[in-house]
């Protein structure tokens, strides 16, 4: 049986607070902690780097860390981002030079790696990169911001991603970040996804703990 991650995207936490926000949603029922970096350089943003993910590993919080690097270049960051605590970092392969250096980079020290793909990038990299990838994150917002309109042509790139996992045999979790809401991660979760970043949904919800019972509720009716 699949077993379904909810991540929630600290980018619609509130960073004044952050600390307790994450124990909370972690409390409230979330699985990861989903850490959006951004660097107003590969997207119109600029977030948080790795002394934050250090700060949360100093405050307690021992649930996975989900590094989503928007950043360019990819390698430079990577080791920091291991040494603050990172459980799994990906990245975008438009953004790094030689894909499978910092892939090979990223297990390297010691983290588990993964590949974004954003809306109109198309899947091809994964035919010689799937024996590194530990995680294939489709966008399905333009990156940059939380709070987007999911793009509906993605729902057809979850289809395709899952028979490539599964035709490659390997361990590799299928992700899903940007739009997901409870009333939508039913039917992503039955096209194939399994791993699901929901940030405004979760945190711009008064109550955390009754989302995410929903989302998992309507995971499970749709996969039943
Ligand atoms: C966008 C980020 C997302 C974002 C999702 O670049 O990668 O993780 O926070 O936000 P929502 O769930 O609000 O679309
Ligand atoms: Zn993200």
């Amino acid at each position: 049986m699949t077993d379904y991650i909810i991540a929630p995207s600290i980018l619609s936490a509130d960073f004044a607070r952050l600390g307790e926000e994450v124990d909370k949603v972690l409390a409230d029922g979330a699985d990861w902690v989903h850490f959006d970096v951004m660097d107003n350089h590969y997207v119109p943003n600029l977030t948080i780097g790795p002394m934050v993910c250090q700060a949360l590993r100093e405050h307690g919080v021992s649930a996975p860390i989900d590094v989503h690097l928007m950043v360019e270049p990819v390698d430079r960051i990577i080791p920091e981002f291991a040494k603050a605590g990172a459980t799994t970092i990906t990245f975008h392969p438009e953004a790094s030079k030689h894909v499978d250096r910092s892939l090979q980079l990223i297990h390297e020290q010691g983290c588990k790696a993964g590949l974004v793909f954003n809306p109109a990038t198309p899947l091809q990299i994964l035919e010689w990169a799937i024996e590194k990838v530990d995680m294939v994150l489709l966008m399905s917002v333009n990156p940059g911001f939380g709070g987007q309109s999911f793009i509906p042509h993605v729902k057809q790139k979850i289809s395709a991603a899952r028979a490539l996992i599964d035709a490659s045999g390997r361990d590799i979790r299928l992700e899903v970040d940007g739009g997901v809401k409870a009333d939508n991660i039913g039917e992503l979760a039955a096209l194939g996804a399994d791993t699901f970043v929901a940030g405004s949904a979760i945190f711009g919800a008064p109550d955390y703990a009754s989302v995410i019972t929903e989302m998992r509720n309507n995971i499970a009716a749709a996969t039943a």
